[in-house]
């Protein structure tokens, strides 16, 4: 037992590096994962006015709502829409991902 509950914490450590993200191409994935038909190019054309944008938003911001979504923490609003999204990836994806998103500029909406 208590292997396990000083392994996890490193093993999440790890995991939390970029040895994975950089291996993941958060570009390819926000279109392959189909994010930009309802978020937009870039994250900066959602196709409602309800919908976030996300270009430019702060990486890490992005991970945790992406985890909180996938746990199923997020209710109400449009939570529905995005649970199964995110739950599409997995945790290097979704670093990869924010990261990505992080980087864009971010657009005024117009
Ligand atoms: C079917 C349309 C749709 C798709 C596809 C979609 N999203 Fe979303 N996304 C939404 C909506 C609607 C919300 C607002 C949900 C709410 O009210 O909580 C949202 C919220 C988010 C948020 C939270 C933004 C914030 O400011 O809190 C993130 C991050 C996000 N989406 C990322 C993604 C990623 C990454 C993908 C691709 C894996 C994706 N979305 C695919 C519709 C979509």
């Amino acid at each position: 037992m208590k292997t396990i509950m000083y392994t996890l914490p490193f093993a999440l450590m790890l995991t939390a590096g970029s040895a994975f993200s950089a291996e993941l191409n958060g570009a390819k994935l926000y279109l392959d994962k189909t994010c930009a038909s309802c978020h937009g190019a870039e994250g900066n054309k959602p196709i409602a006015d309800n919908y976030p944008k996300l270009g430019g938003q702060s990486a890490k911001y992005i991970l945790e709502r992406l985890k909180a979504y996938k746990a199923g923490e997020i209710k109400g609003g449009q939570a529905a829409i995005m649970t199964p999204m995110a739950s599409m990836l997995n945790e290097e994806e979704m670093e990869a991902v924010a990261n990505y998103l992080a980087e864009v500029t971010c657009t005024p909406a117009g």
